[in-house]
């Protein structure tokens, strides 16, 4: 346990009583809100998880409406959020949770680790803030605050680095409040301990920090250059046949994206065209889409092209549909796709 660790859970859990933002999970202990909520802000800004999470437990509001319902509908509601292995691993658990554990979700690390798409922070997540259990959580603001407070110089994309960081909160978490006490760090990294321009001056727990007193807090967490990201074009088609319908497709399951919707995409306009059998290139790029990919940067040109209806009949393809663009809004589609769903309905 770090020396100073009795100071830096008082100054913390009190600012945090003082200082933490109305959240909607934080009106809860139930465990399965907490899960929803901790999964949605993996990966996902605090400011965007919010309506998703509202409407999710409308339309989920307990483990068991979640394991009955269809995993399209489900996938609906998520749509968007992005990184929808997320979603699957969610739904997947709630059936593991119902059928193999009554129901009922393990108040420990140990028991919550078994399930499917919970890993190591998510169950310190849902033991600490639902259950109040004494346990550690690291997260990217945790690392922050952590690497920061003990000025840790080594490579946070490191194994050992890492261990250590997990070390160091397993020694800060109080037994009383650990809930709020983890949640005190990442909320701390989340308004103060900022990565570029640290609020040192605000900050409750300076006269403990390390990397302060060294005079450079801005330079932790120490991080081995990355790769930069990968520039890639891609294309899409809105093709119309003569009822003003439009062709999308399902993802099949294994596949990324699986189970959402798509217009036709692929390579470049050349290769989309050749595999849905356009005769003649579409000239009207319509629309530009930039998204991230892990390490992709990508740019998504959109076509259009109008089909006579025999041309279009042809393209009859497996897991495909035309659909009128008025519901268009019925279907889940990652984010790049929905901009286009979304476009066609503005000009509709
Ligand atoms: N990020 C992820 N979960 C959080 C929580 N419970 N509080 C603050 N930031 C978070």
């Amino acid at each position: 346990m770090p020396s100073n660790a009795h100071s830096v859970r008082q100054k913390l859990l009190a600012w945090y009583r003082k200082n933490a933002r109305d959240l909607p999970w934080r009106h809860t202990r139930d465990p399965y809100k907490i899960w929803v909520s901790e999964i949605m802000l993996q990966q996902t800004q605090v400011q965007t998880v919010i309506p998703y999470y509202k409407r999710w437990l409308t339309r989920f509001p307990t483990l068991a409406s979640l394991a009955d319902a269809p995993l399209d509908e489900v996938m609906k509601y998520w749509a968007g959020l992005g990184y929808y292995r997320r979603v699957k691993m969610l739904h997947a658990a709630a059936k593991f949770v119902r059928q193999e554990l009554a129901g009922k979700i393990p108040a420990d690390p140990e028991g919550l680790l078994k399930i499917p798409g919970i890993g190591r922070y998510t169950a310190g997540a849902i033991a600490s803030i639902a259950f109040q259990k004494p346990v550690p959580l690291v997260d990217g603001n945790v690392i922050r605050i952590l690497t920061r407070l003990y000025a840790i110089k080594k490579d946070v994309g490191r194994t050992d680095t890492l261990k250590a960081i997990w070390d160091f909160a397993a020694g800060l978490v109080p037994d009383q409040h650990a809930g709020d006490f983890n949640q005190a760090m990442m909320e701390l990294g989340a308004i103060l301990c900022l990565p570029n321009n640290p609020a040192c001056l605000v900050c409750p727990v300076s006269s403990e920090c390390k990397a302060r007193a060294l005079g450079h807090p801005e330079k932790f967490p120490v991080k081995l250059q990355k790769e930069k990201l990968q520039k890639l074009n891609t294309a899409a088609l809105i093709l119309k046949n003569p009822r003003n319908e439009v062709l999308i497709g399902q993802q099949p399951h294994a596949a990324r994206w699986g189970g959402l919707w798509m217009f036709p995409f692929g390579a470049s306009l050349q290769e989309v065209a050749g595999r849905f059998k356009i005769q003649q290139l579409p000239d009207a790029h319509c629309l530009e889409i930039k998204h991230g990919f892990t390490k992709y940067s990508i740019r998504l040109s959109v076509f259009e092209a109008r089909l006579p209806a025999k041309s279009a009949q042809k393209l009859a393809l497996p897991g495909h549909r035309w659909t009128p663009i008025s519901r268009l809004d019925q279907f889940a589609f990652p984010s790049p796709h929905k901009k286009i769903a979304d476009y066609l309905a503005e000009k509709n």
